[in-house]
């Protein structure tokens, strides 16, 4: 596998205290739906959960319009209808293009030093770092690379072709990446945000990064708050505990 360059972006719900920006889900959900789903699937994922708490929190009627775009194949009536909030988003619709729905917990986005994998635990998960720098990752081949290698350059995929005229004599790779058969999906204002947020490059990546790291841990609000929860519950158990001990054994000083 090549180096990569991977960015520590920063998103809303990393850290103890983080949440999922709704705003930056329903941006997320917009590039996704006008830009990735032409090639990705999302076949985990059920519309109704736009609705929920935590997540891009969709209004219910604007889950039931999403929905009733997609056509989804009904095995009962065996045939195709629009779909409803009872149904998943569809598959990959080219095949050689991963579904998205766990694609940020599949990958890893550091893992020096010495591929140890200490910097996936001090600097975050990593999975989304790779994801947003994937997107953001096209640069101009090197001189070294054949014009027809099949492909397109990436700094951040580690795991595509590598042209044998950018390899020395040690075997050292001359440049970071390798090459990937997605083409370039994102090149700036790609879509019209409804918010009016800036549509970079570099905000669309992390947008739809965000909303894939919703897809893969929809749960992670409320983990977070049960977490909390039950550290302060213990932090009391500890102080009361102390107490009693105190009490039981003073005379015993
Ligand atoms: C691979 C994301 C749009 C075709 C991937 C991967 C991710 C991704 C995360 C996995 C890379 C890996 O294996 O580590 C996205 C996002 C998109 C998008 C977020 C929208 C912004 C597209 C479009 C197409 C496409 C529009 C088709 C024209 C592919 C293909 C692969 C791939 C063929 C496999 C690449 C390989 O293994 O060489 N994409 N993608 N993607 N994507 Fe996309």
């Amino acid at each position: 596998e090549s180096d990569t360059l991977i960015t520590d972006y920063d998103f809303p719900y990393e850290g103890p205290f983080g949440a999922f920006d709704q705003m930056q889900l329903q941006r997320g959900l917009q590039v996704y739906t006008e830009v990735c789903a032409a090639c990705h699937g999302l076949k985990y994922v059920s519309y109704r959960n736009l609705h929920d708490e935590g997540g891009p929190g969709l209004p219910e009627d604007q889950v039931r319009a999403y929905a009733a775009q997609f056509e989804t194949f009904d095995e009962e009536i065996d045939d195709y209808r629009p779909a409803t909030p009872a149904d998943k988003f569809p598959e990959s619709a080219l095949p050689e293009a991963p579904d998205l729905s766990l694609m940020a917990k599949s990958r890893a986005g550091f893992s020096g030093p010495y591929g140890s994998g200490m910097n996936q635990l001090f600097k975050g998960m990593g999975g989304p770092e790779y994801i947003a720098s994937l997107l953001t990752g096209y640069k101009d081949a090197p001189a070294c690379a054949p014009e027809d290698f099949p492909g397109y350059y990436n700094v951040a995929f580690g795991a595509g072709g590598f042209p044998e005229s950018c390899i020395d004599e040690e075997g050292h790779h001359m440049a970071p990446g390798s090459w990937i058969a997605m083409p370039p999906p994102l090149l700036g204002d790609d879509v019209v945000y409804e918010d009016g947020h800036p549509a970079t490059i570099e905000e669309e990546s992390k947008d739809v990064t965000a909303f894939m790291m919703w897809t893969a841990e929809p749960k992670m609000m409320a983990r977070k708050q049960a977490g909390f929860t039950g550290v302060l519950f213990l932090g009391l158990l500890a102080v009361l505990l102390y107490l009693t001990n105190k009490r039981i054994w003073h005379r015993a000083k």
